[in-house]
């Protein structure tokens, strides 16, 4: 039965963490996986968190009965109010809908399904070229054609807004786009406010989808509201949409896997129809959302002082990679490393794309055992004051060489 089955090819951002962990060289680091560290390089409980978890730990009303198919109202709403804000006219208007969802790739998916059962359009998805390598899994999975739009300039290591609209116009009408609405992953390169109402123009043009992925909401510009700007600016043109989100990064919640997929849609009808349809996709994939990871966002997004800490707390993440980006840049100045670093400043979320082409990548690995994916990106939460230096002293050497 399984002689012909193919072998896959190796997760390319969890393989690395494989093998930062089978590695003993004293210097490793692993900027490969998009996890926040603390500046010793350790895993962030967020003290909200810790805060939340106390409370579900003393609730005598707590049971582990099943959770409603589409998650609890309190979750899926205050999510959906989180990205569309608090006074978002849709949500006045009864247009709004979600399901909780398994993190922000449950969301992707879910989505991804109901699109290509009842709303294909031309059959195809457009992905940014490049992005995170789970989209083309995805979209592939449930029968979509994945294509790509220009994104990444090399040029000028920042955003090819030519080549994005060109690919947005020349996309078959009704085409889906999956759109980072903040911290793109992996370049780091988000489009400008006006860029993005350029953006929004062509897709409506040509009558395209635009699925929004938001995993990094708050790791942008370290505001929750500035960070869904391009979401709430393409619901307020008129858009339906989805918006995949993920509470991973934001809460530090990696393996509690707790999302959320927003839907708007023209009318109060479609919306109940559409939920009644992704209720049915997930009681067929996972019955009832898990309930652990989904209470403790609840009970911060839903609580004004909690609400205000997990603000501080996320503060403290962002400013925390932004120091690691002016000390690797000054690092890299310092060295007088060939080439211009100022994009490891300029770009912004987790992730920094260094212009490291695969060979020099392999290079890192093998002889300074420095973990990062293929493409170059580097997470600045592996890095920290202890090790920075180590590693612009990696980069120097495999530029020079
Ligand atoms: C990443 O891009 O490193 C993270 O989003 C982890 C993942 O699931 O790939």
């Amino acid at each position: 039965v399984f002689q012909n089955v193919p072998q896959a090819p190796a997760d390319v951002i969890f393989s690395l963490t494989a093998g930062y962990k089978a590695d003993t060289h004293p210097q490793k680091i692993n900027v490969g996986v998009g996890a926040f560290r603390t500046n010793e390089l350790k895993p962030y409980v967020l003290p909200v968190v810790k805060k939340a978890d106390a409370i579900l730990f003393n609730d005598e009303s707590l049971d582990h009965e099943y959770q409603p198919i589409a998650g609890q109202p309190s979750y899926t709403k205050a999510a959906s109010k989180l990205i569309l804000g608090k006074d978002s006219p849709a949500i006045g208007q009864d247009r709004v809908g979600a399901v909780q969802t398994i993190s922000g790739t449950g969301a992707n998916h879910t989505g991804a399904a109901f699109l290509a059962q009842h709303c294909k359009g031309s059959g195809k998805c457009y992905i940014s070229n490049p992005t995170w390598a789970n989209h083309r899994n995805i979209f592939e999975g449930v029968g979509f054609k994945v294509e790509q739009y220009a994104y990444w300039d090399p040029a000028t290591k920042g955003l090819d807004y030519k080549g994005m609209l060109q690919a947005i116009q020349d996309a078959p009408t009704g085409s889906v786009f999956i759109l980072h609405a903040c911290a793109h992953n992996p370049t780091g390169v988000d489009p400008t406010q006006d860029q993005w109402k350029g953006i929004a123009a062509a897709m409506r043009a040509k009558s395209h989808f635009p699925f929004f992925d938001c995993a990094y909401q708050g790791f942008a510009s370290g505001d929750l509201d500035r960070d869904a700007w391009s979401v709430r600016y393409f619901v307020e043109q008129g858009f339906e949409l989805f918006v995949a989100q993920s509470f991973a990064k934001n809460f530090g919640l990696y393996g509690e896997r707790a999302g959320n997929l927003t839907f708007v849609c023209k009318t109060p009808q479609d919306t109940k129809r559409v939920l009644s349809q992704l209720e049915k996709l997930q009681r067929s994939e996972i019955s009832n959302p898990p309930a652990y990871g989904s209470r403790i966002v609840d009970i911060v997004l839903n609580d004004e002082a909690l609400y205000a800490e997990w603000k501080d707390n996320l503060k403290y993440m962002s400013h925390r990679i932004i120091d690691m980006r002016k000390a690797l840049y000054q690092h890299l100045v310092d060295l007088k490393t060939p080439g211009t670093w100022n994009h490891i400043v300029d770009q912004i979320g987790m992730f920094s794309f260094t212009g490291l082409k695969a060979p020099q990548v392999k290079v890192m690995i093998e002889k300074y055992h420095i973990y990062l994916t293929n493409n170059g990106r580097i997470s600045m939460a592996g890095l920290s004051t202890s090790n920075v230096e180590y590693f612009a002293k990696a980069v120097d050497d495999v530029v020079r060489n």
